[in-house]
Order: C-alpha cells, then sequence, then structure tokens
C-alpha cells in the first residue's frame, strides 16, 4: 500500500485548456484500436507517414535466396536504417537479436515451395506465436486470380479475425503469379478486395502506368514490394515515383541486399522514402556511400 500520510492536495486542473483528441496519421486506420494503432505507428514513422520495410522472407518458399544465404552477416548490419523488419520465425527466433527495438513484421502464411503451385498456401504460424513474438504486424500471401485464389483470402480474413481481438495488424501481401498481367486494372482489383476484406495495409507492385489509381482507389495505406533485382539508380526511380504517386513505403528486399552496397542502398532508399530525396540525388547518396565503405 502507498504512504498516504501528508497528500498534496490537487489543484492543477488547466480547466480552460480542453483535452486534445487527436486524428490518427495513418490512410484509413482511424477507426482502428489503440493497440493496433500503436503497432502500426511503431511500422510507420509517425514523422513522414511512411516506412521503409525491409523484406528477408524469402526463404521461407525459396530457400537461401542470393544475398540471404548468411542473414547474420549480411543483413544484421542494415537493420539500422529500416524501420521494420519483415521475416519469418525462424530468422527471427535464429539470428535477429532480442534487444532489437525494430518492429517486427511476421511472415505467417506458407506451406508452399518453388518447385510446386505457390498459391498453395495456409496459415503456417499460430497466432499465439506472433504475440509471443511481439510482432507488429502479420503478413498474409494473397493470389488473386490465382489457382487457390480463395483459399488464399480466406487465410487473410481468418488472420484479419484474430489478429483483431489481440490488436495485431494484418499485411495483405498481393501475389502475382506468373501469367498474371501486371497492370493498373489488377492491381486496383487485388489491392481492394484485400482493404475491403479487412487488412490493414497492403504490399503490392509499383506499375508505371496509373500507379496513382492503384493507391487512390485503395483505402488503406499501400507499399510497394521492389520486384527482381535491377539497376540501382532504376530501384530509387521506381520508389520515388511509388511514393510520390501515394504509396506509404516500401517493403524492399532483392533490391537492397543483392545491391552491390546494400548498407549504402538501403540509406538511399530511406532517403527517397523519408525525406522525398529525388532518384538521382539518392544515386549520389548511394555512390558517396560506396566509394566510403
Ligand atoms: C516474398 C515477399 C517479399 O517480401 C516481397 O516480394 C519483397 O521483396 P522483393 O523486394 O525482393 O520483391 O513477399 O514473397
Amino acid at each position: 500500500m502507498p504512504d498516504v500520510d501528508n497528500l498534496k492536495n490537487a489543484k492543477k486542473f488547466y480547466t480552460d485548456i480542453p483535452q486534445k483528441t487527436e486524428g490518427f496519421f495513418l490512410k484509413g486506420s482511424n477507426s482502428l484500436d489503440w493497440g493496433m494503432k500503436n503497432r502500426l505507428a511503431r511500422i510507420f514513422n509517425p514523422e513522414t507517414g511512411r516506412t521503409v520495410m525491409l523484406a528477408i522472407d524469402h526463404g521461407y518458399f525459396q530457400g537461401p535466396t542470393s544475398g540471404l544465404e548468411r542473414v547474420d552477416i549480411n543483413i544484421l548490419p542494415l537493420v539500422p536504417y529500416a524501420d521494420t523488419l519483415m521475416l519469418t520465425r525462424g530468422i527471427l527466433r535464429s539470428i535477429v537479436p532480442p534487444s532489437t527495438s525494430k518492429s517486427i513484421v511476421l511472415r505467417v502464411s506458407g506451406g508452399t515451395s518453388i518447385l510446386k503451385e505457390l498459391s498453395n498456401e495456409d496459415i503456417a504460424v499460430d497466432i499465439e506465436d506472433s504475440i509471443r513474438l511481439n510482432v507488429c504486424a502479420m503478413a498474409v500471401q494473397v493470389f488473386i486470380g490465382g489457382e487457390h485464389e480463395r483459399e488464399t483470402i480466406i487465410n487473410m480474413t481468418r488472420m484479419v479475425d484474430l489478429g483483431t481481438r489481440y490488436g495485431i495488424p494484418t499485411l495483405a501481401v498481393t501475389a502475382v503469379g506468373k501469367d498474371m498481367k501486371r497492370d493498373a486494372r489488377y492491381f486496383r482489383l487485388a489491392t481492394r478486395i484485400c482493404a475491403e476484406l479487412g487488412a490493414h495495409y497492403i504490399k503490392t507492385y509499383y506499375i508505371d502506368d496509373g500507379f496513382e489509381t492503384v493507391t487512390s482507389s485503395c483505402p488503406v495505406p499501400i507499399v510497394v514490394a521492389g520486384g527482381k533485382k535491377i539497376p540501382e539508380l532504376d530501384a530509387l526511380t521506381m520508389a520515388y515515383r511509388a511514393i510520390q504517386e501515394g504509396a506509404s513505403g516500401v517493403d524492399m528486399g532483392r533490391n537492397i541486399f543483392q545491391s552491390e552496397v546494400p548498407a549504402a542502398m538501403i540509406q538511399a532508399v530511406n532517403a527517397v522514402v523519408h525525406k522525398n530525396e529525388t532518384p538521382e540525388k539518392a544515386f549520389e547518396l548511394y555512390n558517396t556511400l560506396k566509394n566510403e565503405s
């Protein structure tokens, strides 16, 4: 019991100052509960409203991808420059120090490999493990138009329901199958379906033509994947255009960890995302850091 002798009278009530009720900074997220918002605010920087997610979850269906052979050696040095790490629980537990203060987005769908039909996924992580690992969001692959479209949509809605129970957001990862057309019409369809069914934010791909119609018709934040490795200036240009056309960040993997100098590249991407740096200036930064390294 606290010491209650000689208690001071409470008198600082500031009756002339109304309590502020702040809106939440993130698109479409104002009606979420406190825990959801707090987790999203650890993924998206509240000062810029944007995020640099470092995606290193590729091994869950394709094994030790180039650049991810040794996550301890190649990836841990990049962590300070990311807002969020997107990865599997296997890599998280075996390699990432629990002392990290970075937010974690956990890959929770799986069950297939590059040797078979990739859309045949299920939920591969119990919600209790996501809670135990203190994650800020759970990522589920959704294959709109894919062979197992229905199952993957239901995987996502199950995670939205479970995550809502515990205050953990769901990231819908829109996958593009080999035979799917990557155009604005397809991405509007895929992202909107995920948002309508409850995803809290959505990962999709940048397209040169009409990307702003994808971001504007999606009521929750969109982050863009990097896709296959392309020259550094082209990747920075893609990230710049995506941000200027309404994306709330990147969820970038290969264009960072397969870069000639990954630490320089992630810092250049960070400048594009958080400082609106032009691709040319960011590329200059990349080259300066590369020469220093
Ligand atoms: C793999 C993923 C990746 O995390 C995502 O595609 C981002 O990585 P990259 O920039 O290399 O495309 O979801 O399924």
